[in-house]
Order: structure tokens, then sequence, then C-alpha cells
């Protein structure tokens, strides 16, 4: 049939058609996109016992429209990666219940019962205990995973090029990893940083060290990542008494450095931080970096003896665990920046009623990161850097 884009009275026809909905009255279709790239429509039988989600890719960006193309195909990376977590991790991410590439289309379980990690925190929350460990754990899973320590060579190779993301990597390289430092249209700031901005602009240390951090980034390929891992990809909530840590959103999967994915999680776990403080509201938030680091580390370790290659000797893996430390501590520091004086902002600060002192602590913890994450052997120095006594 082609590729249709689907209106929410389309939902239940279409469910129909995949086999996902055979009971006799159709699902109430209501849409909740609230992101700036895809569709989601949740569909849910009138007396409440079933659900789903579709999520579907438009060829363009959603909140632009047709004048900003964008190719569909994020969506089989999307599906991809949700389809190796689910191998290793399945309890950290969306049930899938399937996946239609011809139209771009996930079916996938509701998670409307929980709520995105970034608007709880913004609305007081503490972390609690488990969302930081389960990061951790979640991060150090897939990687280990889909590394040349949890695959053969040659299906390593299938992996890396059937994940080839060039339009989603590119966002990144341009969004992240240069445009904040360079004069940019898409730039912009609250003018309370301005100066900071320019200083940043002829930093020539910073760039160089963000220009290691690009480069890395485009030719690394250590593990299929998340790609976008932030508090917003991020649900949390209880069941039943149990918590519940669910990832979302992996459309920017790429085959590419694990410090990326760890990085992003720390630049939102220091910003809300810093949000915390402004508004006297601090509570476990100085403990998420050390949390999921941990988690990760302990997991990644946990799985080693289970490598496939055992030429990769003990040694070498504190080896490749430090490098993976060193460079997470430089992508967090770049994503903080380009948080604050690049392209898209975080509600986190911009709904402060005086975002200027939190950014600007923000923006000078994201330089100190990213050029002295060499000289940060551990969490305690990085403590010492975000909270100088
Ligand atoms: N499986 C789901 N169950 C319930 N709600 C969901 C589900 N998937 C997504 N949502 C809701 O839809 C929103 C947008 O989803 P998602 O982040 O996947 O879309 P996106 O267009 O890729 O967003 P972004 O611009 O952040 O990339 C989420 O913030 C969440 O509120
Ligand atoms: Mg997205």
């Amino acid at each position: 049939m082609g590729y249709r884009i689907l209106e929410p009275e389309d939902i239940p026809a279409y469910l129909r058609e995949r086999g996902h909905w055979d009971e006799a009255t159709d699902p109430e279709v209501r849409e909740v996109s609230d992101g700036n790239m895809n569709r989601v429509f949740l569909a849910s039988a009138p007396d409440g016992t079933r659900s789903l989600a579709v999520k579907q890719a438009l060829p363009w960006v959603r909140v632009a429209g047709p004048s900003w193309p964008m190719n569909p195909d994020r969506a089989d990376a999307e599906a991809r990666a949700y389809e190796q977590v689910a191998k290793v991790a399945p309890d950290k991410i969306p049930a899938i219940h399937g996946y239609d590439p011809e139209n771009y289309a996930l079916v996938m379980e509701d998670m409307s019962d929980l709520e995105v990690l970034r608007t709880l925190l913004n609305e007081g929350a503490s972390y609690g205990p488990h969302t930081s460990a389960r990061i951790g754990e979640f991060v150090a899973q897939f990687s280990f995973a889909t590394s040349d320590f949890g695959m053969t060579s040659a299906d390593r190779k299938a992996l890396i090029a059937a994940s080839v993301s060039p339009e989603l990597c590119k966002i990144t390289e341009d969004v992240v990893l240069s445009e904040p430092y360079i004069e940019h249209e898409h730039n912009h700031w609250h003018e309370g940083v301005a100066d900071l901005a320019e200083r940043f602009r002829a930093d020539a240390r910073l760039r160089t060290e963000v220009a290691d951090l690009r480069h890395v980034f485009m030719t690394s390929a250590q593990a299929l990542l998340h790609g976008d891992l932030h508090t917003g990809s991020i649900m949390v909530g209880d069941r039943e008494g149990t918590p519940v840590v669910r990832v979302f959103d992996p459309e920017f999967s790429f085959v590419g450095p694990i410090g990326f994915d760890l990085g992003l999680y720390w630049a939102n776990t220091l910003v809300s931080e810093q949000r915390a403080m402004t508004l006297g509201r601090l509570t476990d938030h100085a403990d998420q970096l050390r949390l999921s680091w941990e988690a990760f580390e302990t997991e990644f370790r946990r799985l080693w003896p289970t490598r496939v290659d055992p030429f990769f000797d003990d040694a070498y893996l504190d080896r490749f665990l430090k490098r993976v430390w060193t460079e997470s501590l430089g992508y967090a520091g770049s994503e903080i920046i380009r948080r604050i004086i690049g392209f898209a902002h975080l509600t986190d600060l911009t709904t402060l009623e005086d975002q200027v002192e939190a950014s600007r602590r923000s923006l000078l913890i994201g330089r100190e990161l990213i050029v002295s994450r060499g000289e940060l052997p551990d969490v305690n120095a990085v403590r010492a850097l975000v909270q100088p006594t």
C-alpha cells in the first residue's frame, strides 16, 4: 500500500490490519505527540482493559512541517535499538509489539501510567534510589551486548553497517558538537549569559577539546547507543509497588562511543541539580552521577567474563572503562553547554523565574568537564568541581 501518514481516525483500522487489535470494540484514540519529531497516538479499549501506543515518523520534523524534511527511516533506527535492548534488558524499555517499516510505525506498550523523568524533576521530585542505577545498568547491558565484547567480529560489522544513521548523526555533530562554539543562526541564549557565550566562542582550548569529542563521536564505533539519553527520554513510576524505569525514543541510535549515552544523562542530572539549588529544593541530585556510573561499571564488569573474545584481558577492561569515564565527562560538558547557548534549551532552566545564575554555573561546569576531563579521575573529583568548597 505504501507509506501513509496516519491520523487518529486511521489508528483503529491500522491496528486491526496489523493484527494488534481483535477486540469487538474499536479503541479510543488520542494523540499525545509532545516531542519535536514524530507523532504518538494512544489507543485504549473503552472499558480500559487494553491499551497500545503507536509512534510514527513523518518525512519531516513534526513541529516544522514539510519545510524541514527529514528521512522517516529514523524509525528503523529506533526499532533496531529496541530489538537489541529487548535481548538483554527488556525490563528497561517499553514492550515492543511490532514495527512496520513500510509506514515507519512502531506499536508498543502504552506507558501513560508512568511519567517523564524531566517533568517530575522539574516539579521538585527526587530521583529515588532506583532511577540512575537502572540507567547505568541499561547503558552497560545495551553497550556490552552490541560491542566487540558481546558480539562476534562478523556480527558486529553487520550491525555497524546496518546502523549507519547519517542524517541524525549529522544533527548531533552540528547542534551538539560544533554550533555552540561558532557563530550560527541556530544559537540563542539568555542575555545574562551572553558574555559566556562570546567567551566560549573565542576559547581556543575549549574549541580543540570539542573538536576531539566530535571526532571521537564520528569515528569511535564502540557499541550501539541510544543516542539521545536525556531525562526526557526516560519514564519512571511504580507498578504494584515495584519501581519502574523505562528508556524510550532511541531514534538517534547509531554505533558510537559509549560515553555519549552516559554523558547526556549526566549533563541532565547536573543541570537539574542547578535548578534545584536555585529553588532551594536540593534532594538527592548530587548522587546521580555516582549512582549511574557505579551501576554501569558494576554491570559491565559483571558481564566481562562472558566476552566473546578473551584476547581482551582484564587489564584492558580497566583501560577501556577509564576511557569511557573520561569521554562521558566530555560529552556531559558538551551537552550542558549546547542546552544553554545552542539550539534546543532545557525547561529545567528556562522555566526558572531567574535562570541566569543556574545557567552560568552550569556553563562553567560544562566547560570544566570538557577541558579537564583527563584530570578528573573519579566521582569525587567531579563533585569537587560541581560543588567547590
Ligand atoms: N509508549 C508510550 N506510552 C505513552 N506515552 C508515550 C509513549 N511514547 C511516547 N509517549 C509520549 O509521547 C511523547 C513523545 O514521544 P517521543 O519522545 O518518543 O517522540 P519524539 O517525537 O521522538 O520526541 P523528541 O522530539 O523528544 O525526539 C513522550 O514525551 C510521551 O509523553
Ligand atoms: Mg525523539
